[in-house]
């Protein structure tokens, strides 16, 4: 079946079969590699993206679902080249440490702020609570998730 949605802000309307699953689109259709699939079953959250700006696990939705929705990966955050806000704030609090999860951090915080550009560390821990790291202590990713909140608020001021 044809499904039209948004992806990364570009409408795109690929044929698809209803039962496959967003993560094996994203990856294995359009090369977007961001989303990992760690456990597969909804558990991890390290292949996160956003649909509608809600975090979803990308593993567990799938094609026939996506009709008409928006879906923004970590690769859609970055523009012209330039990480965004958040990406950058990962990079600058070292909260990056094998990468896997990375991705899937990301669009977990970044769903939050869009909601909340000002989340208390309880907001933010809970927002990350899917999210698995199985190679920090996610003080580094929490303080990231806060400064990136601190430079929201900056530049809306
Ligand atoms: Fe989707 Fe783990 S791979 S939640």
């Amino acid at each position: 079946m044809i499904v039209k949605f948004v992806l990364n802000g570009e409408l795109v309307s690929p044929d698809l079969d209803p039962s496959r699953r967003l993560i094996d689109i994203l990856r294995d259709d359009f090369f977007l590699t961001g989303a990992k699939e760690g456990c597969g079953e909804g558990e991890c959250g390290s292949c996160t993206v956003l649909m509608d700006g809600l975090p979803v696990h990308s593993c567990l939705v799938l094609a026939g679902q996506l009709e008409g929705h928006e879906v923004l990966t970590v690769e859609g955050l970055a523009q012209n080249g330039e990480l965004d806000l958040l990406q950058n704030a990962f990079v600058e609090n070292n909260a990056v440490h094998c990468g896997f999860c990375t991705p899937g951090m990301i669009m977990s915080a970044k769903g939050l702020l869009m909601k909340n550009p000002d989340p208390t560390e309880a907001e933010i821990r809970e927002a990350l609570s899917g999210n698995i790291c199985r190679c920090s202590d996610y003080r580094q990713i929490v303080m990231a998730v806060k400064d990136a909140a601190k430079r929201l608020q900056e530049v809306s001021l």
